[in-house]
């Protein structure tokens, strides 16, 4: 009888024992700092050992690229690079694109998980890279490579490895704009650490975001400038995100955000016209556009804005997309200075989030973000009244309570 002798195989398998929580010890913790300061931080610290990282983003964004670049940069880090997309010829051109090389690093054009895992018991690295998952496919599996079963089967078969031998694993996974086609998204709970790079396609950054993290902190990001030899780490992402400009234009405000523990400006632009044909339009690139409408609602209710009949067009520039609430402040001064066709001074900036009865409200880090504008040079910071409490600024504050009062204070 078949149930029976399942449950015979259940009960005569091999099993861990349960073993006391005090007793294990933490020793194996010791992570593996990489070249990359970015990743680094993004990770949380490093690479934790017998981790499994999936790092997802569109074709041509740049993960190959990248992981190469670390793992040819990073001294003593003997890996193998396992690509089922790219010949040797290949990688190794785009090795000499990045004018990087490191002795220990193992290029391997393989499909077969067994045969990986083979060589991985050969070559023994430190970390292995699979390049991408959707190639990968298991003997114990019938269907094809790139199928959600195999992808899942592959996963799995590799995850018991690594966390057999303590052995790290950057797993690449493709994704595509409609969504995700068999891929990243059913392996998320699989993995430890999930990242995701990202950008336009227009601009040559690159933004390396923490989806999901056991070991750290998912609010990190990470920037890169794409070049022609290979991933910059940008340090100071404002000066590439704020556009150099010789004379004022109106329509334009400067934010502070906060992407994890670090601030950085952002420039807001906003177009505001009298809507020629039929209903207004209404768009956003970079910021959520029901926010925007949102925003649009109180200038209306609160200051007597006549805002419906106009179209409006806001942009973050740069391509970057941001969620913190804290710029919608820079958000409603772009609005109203490109409103009174009134340029507002570059040594402005702006951080405050707004309510719907049009109160600004305090934000978080409010220190750090105001320091982070005097660093850069800007002369007054407009904040919430509410905002308690602020030692030492080098700028000056402009404190405000709603958007009425913000709006005379401006113009
Ligand atoms: P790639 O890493 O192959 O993307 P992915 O693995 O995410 O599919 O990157 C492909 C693009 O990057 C390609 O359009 C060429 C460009 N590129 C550079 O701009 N600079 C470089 O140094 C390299 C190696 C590639
Ligand atoms: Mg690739």
């Amino acid at each position: 009888m078949e149930p029976k002798s399942k449950s015979a195989a259940v009960v005569n398998a091999p099993k861990n024992k349960p073993q006391l929580l005090e007793e294990i010890s933490s020793e194996n913790r010791q992570r593996t700092i990489t070249s990359d300061s970015e990743l680094n931080r993004v990770l949380g610290g490093g690479i934790v050992p017998g981790s499994l990282i999936l790092i997802g983003g569109e074709p041509g964004i740049g993960k190959s690229t990248l992981l190469l670049q670390i793992v040819l940069q990073t001294k003593g880090l003997k890996t193998l690079y396992v690509s089922g997309e790219e010949s040797e010829q290949q990688l190794k051109m785009r090795a000499d694109r990045i004018k990087s090389s490191n002795a220990e690093v193992f290029v391997y054009t393989e499909t077969s998980v067994e045969s990986i895992i083979q060589q991985v018991e050969q070559v023994k690295p430190h970390l292995l890279v699979i390049d991408s998952i959707q190639t990968l496919e298991t003997a114990l599996i019938e269907s094809a490579a790139g199928s959600v079963s195999q992808i899942r089967e592959a996963t799995h078969v590799i995850q018991q490895y690594a966390k057999r031998h303590h052995l790290p694993v950057f797993i690449v996974g493709h994704i595509t704009k409609e969504g995700t086609i068999a891929g990243p998204k059913l392996l998320e709970h699989m993995v430890d650490t999930v990242l995701q790079f990202e950008g336009d396609r227009n601009y040559n950054y690159r933004i390396l975001r923490t989806i999901k993290n056991r070991f750290g902190s998912t609010a990190e990001l990470g920037i890169y400038e794409m070049r022609g030899d290979g991933m910059r780490a940008v340090t100071n992402p404002s000066e590439l995100l704020i556009t150099q400009r010789d004379e004022l234009v109106s329509g334009v405000a400067i934010g502070i955000t906060m992407e994890g523990m670090r601030p950085f400006l952002i420039e807001v632009q906003a177009l505001v016209s009298p809507a020629v044909y039929g209903t207004p339009q209404r768009s956003a690139t970079g910021y959520d556009l029901r926010r925007l409408g949102m925003l649009l609602a109180v200038l209306d209710k609160r200051c007597g804005f006549r805002f419906g009949a106009k179209d409006v067009f806001l942009n973050i520039a740069g391509g970057l997309r941001v969620e913190d609430p804290a710029v919608d402040l820079a958000v409603v001064a772009a609005l109203l200075s490109s409103y009174e066709d009134t340029a507002i001074s570059n040594k402005y900036c702006f951080s405050g989030e707004v309510g719907l009865s049009g109160e600004i409200r305090a934000v978080n880090k409010v220190e750090q973000r105001i320091s982070e504008a005097a660093k850069l040079g800007y002369e007054k910071v407009y904040i919430s009244k509410y905002n308690q409490k602020i030692s030492g600024s080098q700028s000056e504050l402009a404190k405000v309570k709603t958007v009425a009062e913000f709006y005379k204070m401006l113009f």
